[in-house]
């Protein structure tokens, strides 16, 4: 018997079935039950996949223990110190970071499909006024794949590049329109000599009435956040693209469906909850009544901003955010700000619980993110668009892996609870 296999045994008949044990190149090894079910005919139950590789992927790479985070290899760290929103775009795509004449090509291609289709642009007359910006972003991404459809081979990794091009490209216009749209002010074109977060800020906040200088400080908060947001391997929205994408759906409904799932928030729609839990809590008084919420196990209140599926001792995008929130807040010259007061109590206090400290329960990315925009006068609604913009790129660059490999479809099966087979009564109603 080799020693890289496991056995399981099917005590109902004695039934020993080897498994091979597969390595990856970090992290914990994988038994693999493809056969599983040829061998042993039974399936796995493993909701929430909290032991359950779903895939391959040679993109990022998560030690949940150690608090590490890597996107091909480099660690988010170094990134964020290093380079720029568009460089780490092309590392996550090609796998290696750009030389110098291929950054130079990569920002040319990019800035090359910055624009919306005008008649993309009529499609926001269509939602309410109200809409939640995450609403038109899911509809608007969607409706890119009306724009590219036939014209997409997804099997030519050309094609798969230039779909990549489009939405690193298009996220950040179609964005900030959704939020002119909520504003009612005129949509702005994107500025190609702007850098990537320039650009973004640029079509936020300017106007066709004046000239609009974006802060340097804001600019480089903005790359850190879409850094420290570009991957993070197969989590709920990621795993959505490359299920959808896996019926070789059209690439622009798949990253629609991934918008979909990042908006709850127990996941990227985190940092907007975050914030109206500080509104909420509102005074640094209030805050045991809320800890004292978060435990009751009759409640279902959770703090938002803490704890991760995969992080258990600290999440290494919260560390870098921590720094830059209090940086941004000196650089907008906020001597006392409320909000980020109650979060600097809440995540001392927080730290310090038994409870909290017993459930390894640390404050997340999105804990700091949401105070980082709110500082930088971004309304709350935008926040988790700001995450599906930063996250556009991951989910491409997994799409894109997906469709390259031989997965085929994504097909889960279940355990059937429901009721065993039984005969629709002649009436065709229910009998009393
Ligand atoms: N406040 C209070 N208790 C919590 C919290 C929290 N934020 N998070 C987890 N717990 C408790 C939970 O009640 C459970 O207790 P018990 O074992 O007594 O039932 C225990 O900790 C384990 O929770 P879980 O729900 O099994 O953990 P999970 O891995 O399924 O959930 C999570 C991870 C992020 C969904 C969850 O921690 C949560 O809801 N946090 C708040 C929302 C949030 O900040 N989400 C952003 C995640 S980071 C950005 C991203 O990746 O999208």
């Amino acid at each position: 018997m080799s020693k890289d296999t496991v056995t399981i045994r099917d005590n109902r008949n004695n039934r020993e079935v080897e498994f091979p044990i597969l390595h990856g190149s970090e992290g914990p090894a994988v038994f693999d039950i493809t056969h599983l079910y040829r061998d042993l005919g039974l399936f796995t139950l493993d909701p929430g996949f909290r032991s359950t590789a779903s895939c391959k992927s040679d993109i990022t790479f998560i030690d949940g223990e150690e608090g590490i985070l890597l996107y091909r290899g480099y660690p988010v760290e170094q990134l964020v110190d290093r380079c720029d929103h568009l460089e780490v775009c092309y590392l996550l795509l090609n796998g290696e970071l750009p030389t110098d004449a291929e950054n130079k090509e990569f920002r040319r291609i990019v800035t090359n499909h910055t624009m919306m289709h005008e008649q993309l642009a009529q499609m926001y007359r269509g939602f309410r006024r109200d809409a939640h910006p995450m609403a038109i972003l899911v509809g608007v991404v969607g409706a890119l794949s009306a724009f590219y459809h036939d014209s997409i081979d997804i099997r030519d990794p050309r094609h798969r590049l230039v779909s990549a091009f489009r939405i690193i490209a298009k996220m950040p216009t179609i964005a900030a329109a959704a939020y002119k749209y909520y504003m009612g002010q005129p949509f702005m074109y994107p500025k190609n000599e702007l850098t990537y977060a320039e650009n973004f800020l640029h079509m936020m906040f300017a106007t066709p009435c004046g000239e609009y200088k974006v802060s340097p400080v804001m600019a480089r908060a903005m790359d850190q956040i879409m850094i420290l947001h570009a991957d993070h391997e197969q989590n709920a929205s990621t795993s959505t693209v490359r299920l959808a994408g896996s019926s070789q759906a059209n690439p622009f409904a798949a990253i629609s469906a991934g918008v979909g799932s990042l908006w709850g928030p127990a996941h990227g729609g985190a940092n907007e909850a975050v914030l109206k839990m500080l509104r909420e809590i509102g005074s640094v008084e209030r805050i045991p009544e809320f800890i004292k919420r978060a435990k009751d196990p009759n409640d279902p209140f959770r703090l938002m901003g803490f704890g991760h599926r995969v992080y258990k001792n600290f999440d290494p995008r919260a560390q870098i955010l921590r720094k830059t929130a209090k940086e941004i807040l000196d650089a907008m010259g906020y001597v006392y700000d409320p909000l980020f007061h109650i979060a600097l109590e809440l995540e001392k206090i927080a730290l310090e619980d038994e409870y909290f400290v017993r459930k390894k329960l640390y404050p997340n990315v999105d804990f700091y993110s949401g105070v980082i925009l709110s500082a930088m006068g971004i309304p709350t609604n935008m926040f988790t668009v700001i995450f599906a913009v930063s996250r556009s790129i991951g989910w491409i660059a997994q799409w894109n892996e997906m469709i390259g490999s031989d997965e085929g479809i994504g097909r889960p099966r279940q355990l059937y609870t429901g009721h065993a087979r039984r005969d629709v009564p002649p009436s065709g109603l229910k009998e009393d």
